[in-house]
């Protein structure tokens, strides 16, 4: 009996102490062992090296136990090996299998040891140490004495890729310094690597180039619909503060610098740059737009050659970002300048133009001894010499890059666009990521030097920044990190939940997991009745509703059991995280049950499959959607008509039909500019009972809902229901994707 109790005494503690084990991301190996070592207010810290740079290392580590702590004297003293008390940093020349990052950390009763082959491991090394300490430590005023004690264990890890990286895009929002060194902190803590700062945009050049002051002048400032300026920018004292700050931290900051395209900023600051020579201002809309650097005209090439200079004087990044994407070609087409330069080139399109000029960078940069990296747009031409590739549009970029022997970095859509809402990127479907695609042999395999989280920052302003970085950033530093043996996502979200504590007191003010509602709807076609149920994704939310079209927040109805409505019900619901009202989450449903509600429809041309809403069953699912685009209930037709015929099941008496439809010009969204409805009772011969046009002219809206109605002045009978939509094709000439292929939403058909 004693004995039972022991050994469950004995359970409890060891499952005590692997519940304090929260080290994210997940190291190689973990032993635990007996025993804590104890902090007291006296320590020593020793190094095994005369090495400046562990020497730095010491000292931030002398910094971290002092502040957080509150270890009054702590001595850093340099003694050699065979010391046993306090804490050792160690280099090995023996360990070179731990690589540039790996480290070993060994913590005993009376001593902690790391060691490593690089000062990089030590510094990972100290991060590991920092995350056995409790929550506390992190925050403000740090610990009290009597709490400070850690588990004795043994950890070895090594990094699966060099190359961890987040981008933060400061282009669209400006974000200020002392917010960038927060964010190069806390990629340190989850030994990330790389900070991608996306510094020139079409809304703002935020670097500041001596040669060029009008790119800070004019190019950081836009004029903002309500007629206030918004912006900011870098100076290059700034700059050198932060990529100092970032590389005692080992943290490499890789500078974006964006050509062809998203370059209005600078264009509106030297209109002599773009293909038009024409004034423009800094964009205030968020797209692609068609203004970009002239590839034929000479002194923009100077130009962009004086900004690397610059570029490379402030940032010691062997990878320079050239952007590369998301750049239209009508411009170029339309330049004589452009149409030269391919001639003397013998470029065959528009596409070689763009590697034309890319190559000069790519050469300007290798005599400067760097390395040009490029959006998987660089492909499309034939890539440069010397360019490596980052891939977007999925996992293909980093495929052709591969095999072509040239590296890439991936971050595809999919997984890693961090401005995406989290119920198309949740944190599970982070952490599901293989930055390798199985299509690689071992030797192309290597070209992938790891990947990124992106933060676009269109609808992330700087307060907005963590709540959608936390905690996805912890998936995809464990991604990143750890081989997949030793990933395991049940175990890794037991570990976010107590990175929470650590979160709070790093003041990381952090988001959902996960899409915080589950919505399930029902209804009854006989009776009318529309039934739903709302549940949880994630702990510590509260769900509040209404159902009169406003805005809910704690005073609205609270959530308890299912909502039941008649014929129709406009639901607006609100998701909040207790105590952050900062992130919540809103949805909004309408309910219209009509007599298409449940019936078959078939479609002539396939939906997108990125936008396939409820797929078949989208256009008469009952429920209409809403002003949001990506909100699941819009089906996307891109570049094709929609065209598709509704089966009543049986001769069905009506009087009016409509369709919704949504524009959303700077997405490439338009209404159709016609359609068409028919009736048949076959199925077979259809009859045309009405043609409407769009409602209003694309270029007047940029985003809007409608619908697209016919009333019959007499009640019909039929059987099959066929609506014709047509599709502007590609976007008109005076839209900045000029030529791209255009989409139509359309939700919901209604018969009554
Ligand atoms: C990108 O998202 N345009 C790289
Ligand atoms: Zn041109």
């Amino acid at each position: 009996m004693k004995k039972t109790i022991l050994i469950a005494l004995i359970l409890l503690f060891t499952m005590g102490l692997y519940a304090q084990i929260k080290i994210i991301p997940q190291p190689t190996s973990v032993g635990l062992k007996k025993g804590f070592y104890r902090f007291s207010d006296k320590i020593q810290i020793i190094t095994s090296d005369n090495d400046s740079v562990v020497a730095k290392i010491a000292d931030y580590l002398k910094i971290l136990l002092s502040e957080k702590a509150n270890i009054k004297d702590i001595r850093v003293i340099n003694s050699g090996f065979n010391q046993t008390k306090g804490i050792i940093l160690s280099l090995d020349n023996n360990k070179s299998v731990f690589g540039l990052e790996g480290y070993e950390l060994d913590v005993n009763e009376t001593f902690i040891k790391i060691v490593a082959y690089k000062p990089n491991g030590l510094f990972y090394g100290i991060q590991t140490l920092r995350q056995l300490f409790p929550a506390h430590f992190e925050s403000k005023e740090g610990l009290s004495e009597q709490e400070i004690r850690i588990p004795c264990l043994e950890i070895t890890d090594i990094p699966r890729f060099p190359w961890r990286g987040m981008l933060l895009d400061c282009g669209r929002h400006f974000m200020d310094k002392e917010f960038v060194k927060r964010y190069i902190d806390l990629l340190a803590y989850y030994k990330m690597n790389t900070l991608h700062w996306h510094l020139t945009e079409d809304q703002g050049w935020r670097v500041e180039i001596k040669k060029y002051p009008k790119l800070t002048e004019t190019g950081a400032w836009r004029t903002e619909s309500d007629g206030s300026r918004y912006g900011g920018f870098y100076t290059q004292d700034d700059i050198r503060e932060i990529v100092a700050y970032a590389k005692e931290r080992f943290v490499n900051v890789v500078p974006e610098i964006e050509l062809p395209g998203h370059s209005v900023a600078a264009i509106a600051s030297y209109p002599y740059l773009s293909c038009t020579g024409k004034q423009i201002e800094v964009e205030t809309q968020w797209g692609v737009f068609k203004d970009i650097y002239c590839a034929g005209n000479d002194s923009t090439l100077a130009f962009l050659k004086d900004v690397m200079s610059e570029v490379i004087s402030l940032f010691p990044s062997d990878y320079i970002h050239i952007g590369g994407d998301e750049a239209p070609k009508f411009r170029w087409e339309h330049c004589e300048k452009c149409q030269n330069r391919m001639k003397n080139n013998n470029l065959k399109n528009e596409h070689e133009l763009q590697t034309w000029l890319i190559s000069q960078i790519d050469e300007y940069l290798q005599k400067n001894g760097r390395k040009l990296i490029g959006w998987d747009e660089i492909l499309e031409g034939g890539l440069s010499k010397g360019a490596s590739v980052q891939s977007w549009r999925g996992m293909e970029g980093a495929i052709a890059a591969a095999r072509s022997g040239h590296d890439a970095i991936v971050s595809p859509t999919s997984h890693a666009y961090f401005d995406y809402d989290i119920s198309n990127i949740n944190l599970e479907k982070v952490y599901s990521f293989d930055p390798i695609p199985a299509e690689l042999n071992e030797d192309e395999k290597k070209h992938i030097l790891g990947g990124e989280c992106n933060l676009w920052s269109e609808r992330a302003p700087q307060e907005k920044v963590d709540g959608r970085m936390f905690p996805r950033i912890l998936a995809m530093s464990e991604v990143l990190w750890t081989y997949p043996k030793n990933r395991n996502f049940t175990e890794f979200r037991k570990k976010v939940q107590l990175q929470y504590q650590t979160l709070k007191a790093l003041g990381v003010n952090y988001g959902f997991e996960c899409d915080p509602l589950i919505l399930n709807a029902n209804s009854d076609i006989s009776t009318k009745m529309i039934t739903v149920n709302l549940g949880k994704g994630q702990d510590d939310t509260e769900i509040y509703y209404t159902t009169n079209g406003t805005n809910p927040d704690r005073k609205a109805i609270k959530y308890t059991k299912a909502i039941t409505a008649k014929d129709s019900l406009n639901l607006k619901i609100a998701v909040l995280a207790n105590g952050n009202d900062d992130n919540k989450f809103y949805y909004e449903r309408e309910f219209k049950m009509s007599k298409s509600t449940g019936k078959v429809c078939r479609f002539k041309y396939p939906y997108s499959p990125n936008y396939r809403a409820n797929g078949d069953a989208t256009l008469t699912d009952g429920i209409l959607g809403t002003s949001n685009f990506r909100d699941g209930n819009w089906q996307g037709f891109e570049g094709n008509d929609l065209i598709a015929v509704i089966d009543l099941g049986s001769e069905t008496e009506f009087s009016s039909i409509s369709t919704g439809f949504l524009q959303s010009t700077p997405s490439w969204i338009f209404f159709p500019p016609q359609l068409e409805y028919f009736i048949s009772k076959d199925g077979i011969e259809f009859r045309s009972i009405g043609v409407l046009t769009a409602p209003v002219s694309a270029k007047d809206v940029e985003m809007l809902v409608r619908r697209y109605k016919i009333d019959l002045p007499m009640i019909i009978k039929t059987q099959y229901i066929k609506i014709v939509a047509k599709n502007m094709g590609v976007c008109p000439d005076w839209h900045p994707g000029a030529g791209g292929k255009t989409w139509i939403f359309a939700d919901e058909i209604i018969i009554k």
